[in-house]
């Protein structure tokens, strides 16, 4: 009698440092075996050819969440769910939005009910922050981060959304007193804001301005402000959706200071560039997003860094907007880029692209592969080694690829409801075929078998860049620098 309820052998294991041959046996929702030889379970994959890989982890991708323009994105918990499954992920960690003065505990609440409901695959989530007051930092967030969610995003632009400098250092004392991740979407208001304004009195307000507005110096400037304000705390901070190549010097520099500034970036950015734009009317609306898609050279330095471990995380920032008044173009043709809902559905395809551009490129090692889509993602969200790793007692989430297969991309044959898909006609060379969340084949010859509401909330634990033995207490590290300055003085 086998032990197994699921076996995949033959085939070639990965995890973030490592490729070798071994098998994999699984009881129920966990893998029980990772080694060679295993007699066949009570059902068996042949994975002969095929690279067995940890299921990817996508924690940024926008899912049933009003955007800070007001805009609803076109896919549910089960729609994104069930398109990140066909593409290999099998764990999402969304948004739940705070609109300004609104409860964050019952923000949390709400949506966590809409992804219990829904979620085909395990998942968390992370809060968007737009309140400072003191029910907010002092007793939800906190609260919720004790719960298990234990990151949340902040913005410095978006009119509804944006803290300014004293609100982001209120916001990082707390994370660096709860150990949470701060998760910063860096872009200067101010400068977009001018130059907007130019641009539209001039009458350029076709989409492809929108990168124009979202200028590189923009990111770089507030990626390297914010890196400063974490220094008060000495507490890590990841700069999502870098772009720039300006911003990825930025946060160069300061990991090179001995600062803990983490970075991500995301599928798109490398694989498009500002000439996708430049379509007649508004069709260069379905590649605005921010920041915004840049040229080849920060393209090149984008994949060096991901290369080099300067950033760290490759996410989809699925942001599914469709192409009409729904989303995309609140006014029709007569839409300015200043208004076009910002960005890009990519939830399925992100890894696919990582793997073809990467992997197939000779860009990019597998094991680089199942960190910067995978195993990075689990280590920085407290995850890790539940989730990110085949090995035993990780819960059963896998992902078996055909490293050859090719496939021409087109939105019809994707499972998200955006309508539209930016990467329509290109080949990618890699693809994963089957997929296990779990324990439970949920993917397989191109169908689906998971129920709606089949996933399963994962309470994360403290993300690896807060769990340093260093005492990263804000009072410490403010009285610090205090008594530093009274000696300066008295010297
Ligand atoms: O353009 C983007 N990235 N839209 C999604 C919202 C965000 O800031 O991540
Ligand atoms: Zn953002
Ligand atoms: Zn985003």
């Amino acid at each position: 009698m086998t032990d197994f309820d699921l076996t995949i052998r033959g085939g070639t294991v990965a995890d973030d440092s490592k490729t070798f041959s071994a098998d994999i046996g699984i009881k129920g929702d966990l893998i029980t075996a990772v080694q060679p030889g295993l007699p066949a379970g009570r059902r068996d994959i042949d994975a002969r050819g095929r690279l067995v890989l940890p299921g990817g982890i996508d924690t940024h991708c926008h899912v049933e969440q009003l955007s800070g323009m007001g805009r609803m994105t076109a896919d549910d918990w089960y729609s994104a769910s069930v398109s990140a499954a066909f593409g290999g992920t099998t764990c999402i960690v969304p948004f739940a939005a705070q609109h300004r003065g609104k409860s964050l505990k019952k923000v949390a609440a709400d949506y966590a009910a809409l992804a219990a409901e829904k979620s085909v695959i395990d998942y968390s989530y992370h809060v968007i922050l737009t309140g400072t007051d003191d029910v907010t930092l002092r007793e939800d967030l906190p609260e919720l981060i004790r719960a298990g969610i234990t990151s949340f995003k902040v913005y410095m632009t978006y009119d509804a959304l944006k803290l300014d400098d004293y609100q982001m250092l209120e916001v990082l004392a707390v994370a660096a007193r709860e150990k949470a991740l701060c998760m910063v979407h860096a872009e200067n208001t101010d400068m977009i804001r001018w130059i907007t304004k130019r641009l539209l009195e001039q009458g350029m307000g076709a989409p492809k301005y929108h990168a124009v507005s979202h200028f590189d110096l923009a990111e770089a400037e507030a990626t390297h402000r914010v890196a400063q304000l974490s220094r008060l705390f000495e507490v890590p901070i990841l700069i999502v959706h870098v772009s720039a190549r300006e911003a990825v010097g930025a946060i160069q520099m300061a990991r090179q200071a001995g600062l803990q500034v983490f970075g991500e970036t995301c599928s798109h950015y490398l694989v498009l560039t500002t000439d996708n734009m430049d379509l007649p009317g508004t069709e260069g609306a379905k590649f605005c997003c921010s920041p915004p898609l840049r040229d080849k050279a920060a393209q090149d330095s984008l994949w060096k860094a991901l290369k080099q471990g300067t950033l760290q995380v490759l996410s989809s920032d699925h942001a599914p907007y469709r192409y009409d008044e729904t989303g995309k173009l609140p006014y029709g043709p007569a839409t300015t880029f200043k208004d076009v809902a910002n960005g890009m559905p990519s939830l399925e395809l992100r890894l696919a692209i990582l793997f073809s551009e990467g992997v197939n490129k000779d860009r990019l090692t597998v094991p680089e592969f199942v960190a910067l889509g995978s195993a990075n993602h689990a280590r920085m969200y407290g995850m890790y080694p539940r989730k990110g790793v085949l090995a035993v007692d990780a819960d059963a989430d896998v992902a078996i690829w055909d490293p050859d297969k090719e496939v021409t991309i087109s939105a019809s044959m994707l499972h998200d409801r955006a309508g539209y898909t930016p990467f329509e006609g290109m080949t990618l060379k890699g693809w994963p075929e089957t997929v296990v969340s779990a324990g439970r084949v949920i993917v397989e010859n191109g169908n689906l078998n998971a129920a709606r509401g089949s996933g399963r909330f994962i309470a994360r634990g403290v993300p690896e860049p807060c769990a340093t033995d260093r005492e990263v207490s804000t009072a410490a590290s403010f009285f610090r620098s205090l008594s530093n300055a009274k000696l300066k003085g008295a010297s």
